[in-house]
């Protein structure tokens, strides 16, 4: 044994730094030829972390493996887009047969308003619906359709939130935002929110937001400002629009669904194609209509791919034979009972951290929790958040840099109890950073004790 060495966050950051460059050699390799070719070896900005990412060889189930031979059990799940897992037989035999009779066919096909029939019968806000390619490319269709069917112009978005590669509100926002002029609120702030909804009702074309934050943390939004939002934005004659790019799958009808609020647009993704690429966006027909090519006043929507066979064979096999409701519901209870296992590991040590999320999705903030907007987790350090990520690969388990964790159908309660005691091992190393380990075991860590920035780190090596 190595014996037990206490480090600062740095030195503890660095030490695991430099075991997970010595364990992948191959991916380092691959993502200095990438380098040559890729900014920064990159053509997805989520799926890079320093000092390279880990490159996936191949998926089984919940499993991938690197390339270099490293099995981990996934709870990245392709950030929320792997909910079937790498293999379930039924997807790949449904993209099998619709491969099989011809990729390109440039007309409308058998599976799409199949897929469209079950997505109206799931999600209450949805009475027509149409497909696209990616997520970012649904907002820009019910953010833009919300303008013209309100002709005013202005955006009201939460601060943190994300809603695609052009809607990026976490930090200071993005050069590469559309230049749509946005409103930013607090999540979660109801009398902020309302008298922000009411100062600029004359121009205001919609609200969109997630109804819990997913890439911005997985906060959930309170009952209470999406019930003050759906009927603000009905007063000031807005739009109400649900980003379910990733919350759909937390029930069967969705998380409006489950909470019961009816936005007037939705817009979906992810998992929803099977895993493969999808968007979709939908809602209340009075606007939806405006797009039936039939129309003289017909409002265009285009897209080479929006019904292409190989995700509508997909997404349709996935909700007819693979995701029934009691599946989503089962699927989802098991993701709460983990995030309470883990936030009562925190408790008992008295630590500054905290479990946000609801049902399958999660989110590790190193702040005392509860956790209700994204300023509440703004002195999470990004560098616990990156030692977290580097001692879960370590143990075998892939999880985000940001400390997001996904679950997947395939996920059992062997790979759940696996997660939840290699989170623990990590919470059992984090000590005081002036008490460290002679004697000061992690249970002197009561409320009021240190601050998260002040932890230690003990070295197992
Ligand atoms: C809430 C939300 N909306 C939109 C998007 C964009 O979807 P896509 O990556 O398919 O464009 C994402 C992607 O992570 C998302 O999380």
């Amino acid at each position: 044994m190595g014996g037990q060495r206490n480090l600062d966050l740095g030195a503890a950051l660095a030490e695991a730094e430099k075991r997970f460059v010595d364990a992948h050699p191959r991916s380092g390799r691959r993502h200095d030829a990438a380098r040559k070719v890729m900014p920064g070896g990159n053509t997805r900005t989520v799926i890079y972390y320093p000092p390279f990412p880990v490159t996936i060889a191949r998926g089984e189930g919940c499993h991938v493996w690197d390339l270099d031979g490293n099995r981990y059990t996934d709870f990245v799940a392709e950030y929320t887009a792997g909910l079937y897992g790498h293999s379930e037989p039924a997807i790949v035999e449904a993209v099998k047969e619709a491969l099989s009779d011809g990729i390109v066919l440039g007309a409308p096909n058998r599976y799409e308003a199949e897929l469209a029939r079950l997505l109206v019968e799931r999600f209450p806000a949805l009475e027509l619906v149409r497909f696209t390619n990616s997520g970012t490319e649904s907002n820009l269709m019910a953010v833009s359709v919300a303008r013209v069917f309100t002709g005013r112009s202005k955006v009201l978005v939460m601060k943190g939130g994300y809603h695609g590669g052009v809607f990026i509100f976490s930090g200071n926002g993005s050069p590469l935002n559309v230049p749509f002029p946005f409103l930013l609120a607090d999540y979660n702030d109801v009398e902020g929110t309302r008298a922000m909804i009411r100062a600029n009702a004359d121009d205001l074309a919609c609200v969109i937001l997630e109804p819990m934050l997913g890439g911005g943390g997985c906060i959930p939004a309170t009952v209470e400002f999406l019930g003050m939002l759906r009927e603000e934005t009905r007063k000031a004659g807005s739009l109400l629009v649900f980003d379910e790019v990733m919350t759909s799958r937390l029930s069967p009808s969705g998380l409006h669904g489950a909470l019961g609020i009816v936005p007037d647009l939705v817009t979906l993704g992810k998992y929803l194609g099977g895993g493969l690429s999808f968007g979709a966006f939908g809602g209340a027909a009075r606007i939806m209509e405006r797009f039936d090519p039939a129309r003289p006043d017909a409002l265009a929507h285009a897209g080479t791919f929006n019904n292409n066979v190989l995700t509508m064979a997909a997404g349709l096999a996935g909700l007819t034979k693979v995701l029934t409701p009691e599946r989503s519901i089962a699927f989802n209870a098991g993701g709460d009972a983990l995030r309470q296992r883990m936030n009562a590991a925190i408790a008992k040590r008295g630590l500054r951290v905290h479990v946000s999320g609801r049902g399958s999705m999660m989110n590790v903030h190193f702040v005392r929790g509860p956790v209700n907007s994204p300023a509440d987790s703004a002195g999470s350090s990004k560098d616990w958040l990156k030692l977290l990520q580097l001692e879960m690969l370590a143990r075998g388990y892939y999880m985000t840099f940001r400390g997001m964790f996904v679950l997947s159908l395939p996920h059992g309660q062997a790979e759940l109890d696996g997660f939840a005691a290699a989170f623990e091992g990590f919470l059992r190393r984090l000590r005081a950073a002036a008490g460290l380990i002679a004697g000061a075991g992690a249970d002197t860590l009561r409320s009021g004790g240190a601050t998260a920035l002040d932890y230690g780190f003990v070295s197992e090596r």
